[in-house]
Formats: structure tokens, C-alpha cells, sequence
């Protein structure tokens, strides 16, 4: 089954870098290769008037209501957005999400029409002491997987330090995550990998047969460097 790759840029609490808004920038589609943007709320407008795939790095699961400083998906939805990035690791650290807000944010993307990006991933500690499955099997099977989402697992310890998994173990870890999808949507659902990603890093990662494609953060700050990523995917797929 081939699944079309995916990188997505998460630029987290970073302006949209130069030369992102233009109608040639690598941040567009492109080659068969799937792409999205989550820029902070404030340049959501900016990157879906661009044309480009956009989603928001976060949403509330209620429509409205009294949550000071929250945008719900409805919102997000109405002014174009495709996407939404739910449970980043980065959110469950800073604002004490917990799983059963992750999946009450993925139900609420799917009801008002956008397509969640769930991430997983286990911390340093986890993987030292080899809970890391059972952490990432936790977060995975309270997922509304019957419908159509996108998973990302971000091992923790590998957000922005520069150490990445081995091949073998992002590999190992992706098949098991596919493997705990219920089977109609096993081989469709993609499975990016997130966390250091680099061009140095991409292609070995992006060749191994469970990883569709990846969910870049600091990297992606250069559309330079995001450009060779893109074509990385495209390299791993021939
Ligand atoms: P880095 O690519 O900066 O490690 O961040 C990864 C990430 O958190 C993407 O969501």
C-alpha cells in the first residue's frame, strides 16, 4: 500500500519565516508529497490566504464558552483551516493535557471537519526503563481511529536535541502504532515521525516502510532546509 508522504512544519511559537507566503515556496504541495503548515493562531489567516495547507497547533473541544484565551475548532474551521495538531508534547508538558483531552480535542476536530494530527511519543525515562510501548499504546488506543486521522509519534527525548531514534527503532515503533489501528484503516492512516528531524537525518528515516513522513519543528523555520526534507520523501519513495 503506498501512502502519500507527508511533511508538515510545525512552527510552534515562531513567526512564519521569510519566503513562506510566497506562491514558490516549499512549504506548497508538491511532487506527490502532502504538506501543512501550523503556524501560531495570529498567522493562520495569512498562510490560508497563501493557498497553503494550514492547520492550528491547538483547539478547544468546546464551541464556545467561558476558557479565556482558547479557540475551539469551530472557529479554527470557519476562517479555512484544514488541520489540527492534537496532544503535542509541548501542550501535555505546558498546559497539563492528558489523554482523555487529546481525544476530546481529535473527536471535536473530526466533528467540525478538520483532520486531527495526534501526536504520541514516550519520555526519556519511559524508554530507559522500556515502557515506551506501553506509554505510546496508551495514548494510541484511546484514539478515535476509526475515522480518518493523521498520528505522529514525537518521541519526547528527541524534540529539539539533535538525538533521533535509530532507523530501526522509529521502524519498530511505527509498526507497532499501525499495528494497533483497527484494520480498515491500518494501511491508510499515516504515521509521521517527528523530533530532529533534519536533511542530514530525513531520507534514512523517511525509508523505512511505516514512516509516511514527518512533523518537522526547528528545521522548518529555514524553507531551505524544509525544501530538501520534501525532497527526502520524494527520494525515499523511488
Ligand atoms: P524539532 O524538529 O525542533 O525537534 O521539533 C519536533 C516537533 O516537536 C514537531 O512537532
Amino acid at each position: 500500500m503506498s501512502r502519500t508522504p507527508l511533511i508538515a512544519a510545525n512552527w510552534k511559537m515562531n513567526p512564519v519565516p521569510d519566503g513562506a507566503l510566497t506562491s514558490d515556496s516549499p512549504f506548497h504541495p508538491q511532487h506527490g508529497v502532502d504538506t501543512i503548515v501550523f503556524p501560531t493562531f495570529l498567522e493562520l489567516i495569512s498562510c490560508i490566504g497563501e493557498g497553503l495547507p494550514t492547520g492550528a497547533q491547538y483547539g478547544h473541544a468546546d464551541s464556545t464558552g467561558a476558557h479565556t484565551g482558547d479557540v475551539s475548532m469551530t472557529m479554527l474551521k470557519k476562517v479555512g483551516c484544514q488541520f489540527v495538531l492534537c496532544g503535542h508534547s509541548e501542550r501535555r508538558r505546558d498546559h497539563g493535557e492528558e489523554d482523555s483531552d487529546v481525544v476530546a480535542q481529535a473527536e471535536a476536530a473530526l466533528r467540525n471537519g478538520l483532520h486531527p494530527v495526534i501526536c504520541v511519543g514516550e519520555t526519556e525515562a519511559e524508554r530507559k526503563t522500556k515502557r515506551h510501548k506501553q506509554v505510546v499504546e496508551r495514548q494510541v488506543r484511546v484514539l478515535p481511529l476509526r475515522e480518518a486521522v493523521t498520528i505522529a509519534y514525537e518521541p519526547v527525548w528527541a524534540i529539539g536535541t539533535g538525538v533521533t531514534p535509530t532507523p530501526e527503532q522509529a521502524q519498530d515503533m511505527h509498526a507497532f502504532i499501525r499495528s494497533l489501528i483497527p484494520e480498515a484503516r491500518r494501511e491508510t492512516t499515516r504515521i509521521l515521525y517527528g523530533g530532529s528531524l533534519n536533511p542530514e537525518n530525513a531520507l534514512e528515516l523517511l525509508q523505512q516502510p511505516d514512516i509516511d513522513g514527518g512533523l518537522v519543528g526547528k528545521i522548518s523555520l529555514g524553507p531551505d532546509n524544509f525544501a530538501k526534507i520534501v525532497l527526502a520523501a520524494i527520494q525515499a519513495r523511488n
